[in-house]
């Protein structure tokens, strides 16, 4: 497990370590399963929401702060953190809002 004051996210269960700062430690990035694409999470991704667009994938937005609403999507596998805290905008049970989250696992999403 990664232990400093650096950006670390660890999930256990999938095995994947990431370090914002330390570029020595492990780097696995997650991987963002939509529709049939396979998107890697990148380190210049500064939201989820970005790393799906860098694929051209389709996400409706609006305000890209957690406010909105707009670009709620479904999780069906994996784990996300909000790393600025809980956004705003209503959040239903199984989804999450792309704009300010990151994910701490491998994904799988479901856009409408
Ligand atoms: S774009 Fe407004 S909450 Fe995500």
């Amino acid at each position: 497990m990664l232990h400093d004051s650096a950006v670390n996210y660890f999930d256990s269960t999938d095995n994947i370590a990431i370090n914002t700062q330390d570029k020595t430690s492990t780097m696995t990035q997650p991987i963002i399963s939509v529709d049939s694409k396979k998107i890697p999470f990148q380190e210049h991704h500064n939201t989820l929401l970005e790393c799906i667009e860098s694929a051209n994938v389709e996400v409706h937005y609006h305000c890209r702060d957690g406010y909105c609403g707009a670009c709620r999507i479904t999780l069906e596998s994996g784990e996300i953190c909000y790393p600025n805290g809980e956004p705003l905008a209503y959040v239903g049970e199984g989804e999450i809002l792309p704009c300010c989250c990151i994910p701490k696992s491998n994904l799988t999403l479901s856009i409408d």
